[in-house]
């Protein structure tokens, strides 16, 4: 069977306001799929890891200590969602290669070591898994020419070439909890392994599904 990899940010899955609703139709939407493609799911730690890595760095901790701070929230953050999910592995692999034994339809994991963030794993997975699509589903609507979140004017990017991805961002790691659209580390394996990824807003479930089936969806194409 064919896999798909959806890398999902924290900060989707939990806001300010806890969302019981979309909790389910994410679960609902994921069960869909999972009749005709293997899924596996990489939860992100979102604001939730940002407090407690600003906190470990305002109390000077180390660089590797702080990322793998982050790596507990994504696993707390896969635990809510693998308990919602029936069809789903309940132990939280702690490596990709863990996470490809699991005889689930559904995979759901966390972080696995320091030194990049989850869509770094989703990367690995996809180019482990020879998938069929990657979806990084963050909190926007796909990737600007700046940060959506700061600029007004900043414009969406239907599609961008992977190459202008890696000159703007690089492929290291830059440090702990910092916030981008994607990290630089899975830039580099998007390359490599030609992997079709799209960017899409977690968020809006009907724009995940478009992407899920190759609909056009309002969000970001990377071309290779
Ligand atoms: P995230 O993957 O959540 O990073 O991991 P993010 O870019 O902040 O993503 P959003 O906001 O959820 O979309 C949180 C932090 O955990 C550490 C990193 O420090 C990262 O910034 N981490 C995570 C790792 O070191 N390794 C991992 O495999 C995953």
């Amino acid at each position: 069977m064919k896999s798909i990899i959806i890398s999902i940010g924290g900060s989707v899955i939990l806001s300010e306001e806890v969302d019981v609703s979309f909790f389910k139709e994410l679960a609902s939407l994921l069960k869909k799929f999972s009749k005709q493609y293997k899924i596996f799911v990489i939860v992100g730690g979102g604001n939730v890891a940002r407090k407690y890595i600003k906190l470990g760095r305002d109390l000077r901790f180390d660089e590797k200590v702080l990322d793998s701070i982050g790596i507990y929230v994504t696993r707390v953050n896969a635990k809510i969602l693998t308990n919602i999910i029936e069809e789903s592995n309940k132990d939280i692999p702690c490596t990709t290669d863990e996470a490809i034994e699991k005889d689930k339809p559904i995979v759901i994991m966390g972080g696995t070591t320091p030194g990049h963030s989850t869509d770094m794993v989703g990367a690995e997975l996809a180019e482990k898994t020879g998938a069929d699509l990657f979806i990084i589903a963050t909190n926007v609507d796909g990737i600007y020419d700046k940060d959506p979140n700061k600029y007004s004017d900043a414009k969406q990017l239907k599609e961008v070439k992977i190459d202008q991805l890696i000159e703007s961002y690089g492929t290291k790691w830059k440090s702990a909890g910092k916030n981008i659209v994607i990290d630089g580390p899975a830039l580099g394996i998007i390359k490599r392994a030609k992997l079709v990824t799209y960017v899409v807003n977690g968020k809006r479930l009907d724009q995940l599904e478009k992407a899920l089936t190759d609909q056009s969806f309002d969000g970001t194409k990377i071309t290779i």
